[in-house]
């Protein structure tokens, strides 16, 4: 297929171009590199630098003509969501409809959208599935639970199948260590760096860390006929709080320091997983990098970076 990823020169993104190349797809990228890296984008994805929102975008879908996009561009801070919500819903919201209004126009069969364990709020039981019911407390949940239900009305109005996919903490080489999102990167390249960590509040918050490779193949999977008009949670369903991953990062990277503890951040959720059996059982897709090893390939590429 021939697929456009938006957001491709980012953290996930570059590693969904990987996964679709490995599979034999046709890929081109699209990304503003507001964050994202056109050094880690595989050369074989010809790269267009444009703006989601940018009103060009209906004629240049156009002519590149993708059958299939994964959108994964987006602004990606939620503390920067809580500050600005405007810009949040530009960006998440008011891009994502321009960019499904040029899909539409464009003739794209499929879409898949990477939405975020944000739209489910404080969870009610966990691991959280997909029809537990959505309050997210932050903008950008409520960015992205937006978009998904415009997804679902212009399916139902000849728009592109469209599948969801809502990622739990996602985590792997390449993430930013110096944006807000990513704990494993901050932690990670702060302790090779001999830097002091911080810890909001005790640490006991838990949260559900999935491998960025994993992801990425979530995204090639949902392509599949089987997967159009689907929610799926992508997660492993397990949780580790923040000092657990402090500590087993602080044992790979061999730092002793302790971390400092600064005040708990108001509102922020205490512990949340994700059931991710709709995912295998519809589309056959189980985590395969464990914490061990994913945490492990983390560090291994944090240190090689470092000493490069
Ligand atoms: N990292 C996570 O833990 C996580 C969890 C849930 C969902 N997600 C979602 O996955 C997607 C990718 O996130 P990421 O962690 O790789 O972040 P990222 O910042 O590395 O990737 C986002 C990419 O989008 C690009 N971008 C931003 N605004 C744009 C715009 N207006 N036009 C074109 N490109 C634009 C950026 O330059 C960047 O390359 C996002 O949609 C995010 O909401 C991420």
């Amino acid at each position: 297929m021939r697929v456009l990823v938006t957001g491709g020169a980012g953290f996930i993104g570059s590693h969904v171009v990987d996964a679709l190349l490995a599979a034999g797809h046709e890929v081109l990228a699209l990304d503003d590199l507001s964050t994202g890296r056109p050094e880690q984008l595989d050369p074989r994805a010809a790269l267009t630098v444009a703006d989601i929102r940018d009103r060009g975008l209906t004629a240049l879908l156009g002519d590149l003509r993708p059958q299939a996009v994964i959108h994964l561009a987006a602004q990606v801070d939620a503390r920067r969501a809580a500050l600005d919500p405007a810009q949040d819903a530009d960006v998440n919201l008011m891009g994502g409809l321009n960019l499904l209004a040029a899909a539409q126009a464009a003739g794209v069969e499929r879409l898949v959208f990477a939405s975020t364990a944000a739209v489910y709020g404080d969870p009610q039981r966990l691991p959280v599935a997909e029809d537990d019911g959505c309050r997210p407390l932050s903008g950008y949940g409520v960015s992205k639970l937006a978009f998904e239900h415009y997804l679902r009305i212009a399916m139902g109005n000849g728009g592109p199948a469209a599948t969801v996919l809502r990622f739990a903490n996602v985590y792997g080489p390449r993430q930013d260590p110096h944006g807000e999102a990513g704990v494993v990167a901050i932690f990670g390249a702060r302790l090779l760096a001999g830097e002091p960590c911080e810890i909001f509040g005790d640490g006991a918050q838990a949260r559900d860390f999935v491998y960025v490779g994993d992801c990425a193949r979530a995204c090639v999977l949902a392509l599949q006929p089987a997967a159009a008009g689907g929610t799926f949670n992508v997660a492993t369903g397990h949780m580790l709080t923040v000092l657990e991953l402090y500590q087993r990062l602080g044992r790979l990277t061999g730092s002793a320091a302790p971390a400092r503890h600064a005040a708990a951040r108001p509102g922020e959720i205490q512990a949340i997983c994700l059931d991710a059996s709709r995912i295998q059982s519809s589309l056959g897709w189980a985590p395969e990098v464990d914490l061990d090893e994913g945490l492990r390939r983390t560090v291994d590429w944090f240190r090689a970076r470092s000493l490069g």
